[in-house]
């Protein structure tokens, strides 16, 4: 593969021409600095796009994508920037296209409960336009205030209700999809049921930009749950409240809509960052959210005493109950806020998306405590516990040097995913490779796999211009 070409003057000016002048940022580093990173604290896996352009229809990205084929130059799209793993970053340069104009939904079609929407919307914006149709979208990844249902597509994001209502992709049925040529293609519909021919749709779901850029989403709505309740169950220590999760499930046989956890460092640091008072919580070393949704009142407040008592008897000491949204809102806000809290308090950290089959969920704890002993680094942990899905946060020993650290953490790194891998698991659950998890594919994945992978990518792009270097280099 020749090197890519630089983008010319020549090229901003036919970029101007389809998306028009105030849409192009060119030779302007401190505009182009907000598009140049996204959630990931190591600035190496940051990059400077060489311009940034923001398209507002279909046919716009379809020639930025001709052009860019044409003239040899790397397309990176790009949504709302809270991605976890480098995947929307311009890491080589070239063009930046961010979708953030494409913003509406298209239909709400109640009768076939679906809707259209463009990638730029923001995710829990669509959420409340569709609940005001009794309808549900339940997807809701930590970041929901500000990311984009593209985005959400585009790395197949799961969050916090996905151990009952599954990740974002189970609701994708139809995508416009620029292709990396530059065609438009139309996959999915309306429809159910589909199989006339390869499921295109699910290909491109969690394709991380690298496959096509969506411009239409049809998604799949479900009935808005009328009843809710959420629990934060305090125990003493982690391990016996990550004990209970697979048990909750197997022995009261409920499945909830989502069971997270938190350490006593992560909500400690969550409580600070909130501007909330530890306090209340101080006798505790460890935290199970339990939400419990459905449509009748009492079944739930039924569940929810059953769970109570299962935790109660293998060891909570503990428990508050929000019924009202308000209540609700103020538990889940410290959890959502938790990637953010350990950002702002180190950023030589790694934000971990480890996942693990459920039965397996508690041996990963041990796993943690020895390499943070053997390595000397912390690693405090919380995250989705009731799907495996767990943020271990790798943070620099400030004992240390930064020469140290960045040496020391892949070594940390390769030791955690061997593990994990032999308890059936895997190193990404939803922040996906991008560029941050990329060197350490093959950890997880044979030869066999990732040349499948790869020759997908050479069919789609064989230019290799949509997101290169992004999952594996070519
Ligand atoms: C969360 C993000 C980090 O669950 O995925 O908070
Ligand atoms: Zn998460």
């Amino acid at each position: 593969m020749s090197a890519y070409h630089k983008v010319t003057k020549d090229i901003v000016e036919e970029l101007k021409q389809i998306v028009g002048d105030k849409h192009v940022i060119f030779d302007d580093e401190e505009k182009m600095e907000e598009y140049s990173h996204d959630e990931v604290a190591e600035v190496k896996f940051h990059g400077m796009p060489e311009v940034v352009v923001k398209p507002n229809r279909t046919e716009e990205i379809s020639a930025i994508m001709k052009l860019a084929n044409r003239e040899n130059i790397p397309v990176t799209p790009q949504g709302a920037k809270s991605g976890l793993s480098g995947g929307g970053v311009a890491a080589i340069g070239g063009i930046l296209l961010n979708v953030e104009r494409m913003n509406r939904i298209l239909e709400i079609d109640k009768a076939n409960m679906m809707a259209v929407a463009e990638p730029g919307i923001i995710t829990n914006d669509f959420s409340a336009e569709v609940q005001k149709e009794g309808l549900f979208f339940a997807g809701y990844p930590m970041s929901l205030l500000t990311c984009y249902l593209g985005g959400n597509v585009a790395e197949n994001a799961g969050g916090g209700k996905a151990i009952k209502y599954g990740v974002t992709g189970r609701y994708i049925i139809g995508l416009e999809v620029v292709l990396p040529s530059g065609e438009i293609a139309f996959f999915g519909g309306k429809r159910v049921k589909d199989v006339t021919g390869y499921n295109m749709v699910q290909l491109m779901v969690g394709s991380e930009g690298t496959l096509g850029i969506f411009t239409k989403i049809i998604v799949k709505l479900i009935p808005l749950p009328k009843a809710k309740i959420d629990m934060m169950v305090l125990f003493e220590d982690l391990q016996t409240a990550i004990d209970v999760v697979p048990k909750i499930m197997t022995e009261v046989g409920v499945i909830p809509t989502g069971i997270e956890f938190m350490d006593q460092l992560t909500l400690e640091t969550c409580c600070k960052h909130l501007g909330q008072n530890p306090d209340q919580y101080k006798n505790a070393g460890a935290f199970l959210i339990i939400e419990v949704d459905g449509n009748d009142e009492e079944q739930v407040l039924n569940e929810c005493l059953d769970i109570g008592d299962l935790c109660t008897d293998n060891g909570a000491i503990d428990a508050f109950v929000a019924q009202t949204p308000a209540d609700q809102e103020k538990i889940w806000a410290l959890r959502r806020n938790a990637a953010e809290a350990f950002k702002a308090i180190s950023p030589r950290q790694s934000l971990e998306d480890i996942v693990v089959p459920m039965s397996t969920i508690p041996r990963v704890l041990p796993i943690l405590r020895d390499l943070s002993k053997k390595h000397e680094v912390f690693i405090p942990c919380y995250g989705h516990a009731g799907d495996g899905n767990l943020h271990a946060t790798v943070i620099k020993n400030p004992d240390h040097t930064d020469e140290h650290w960045q040496d020391l953490l892949p070594k940390v790194l390769t030791d955690l995913y061997s593990e994990i891998y032999k308890l059936g698991g895997t190193i990404s659950g939803e922040h996906g490779v991008g560029s941050k998890l990329k060197q350490y594919l093959p950890l997880v994945l044979g030869k066999t796999e990732i040349e499948s992978m790869k020759s997908i990518k050479r069919a789609l792009d064989p230019n290799n211009i949509l997101n290169p270097g992004k999952i594996f280099d070519m």
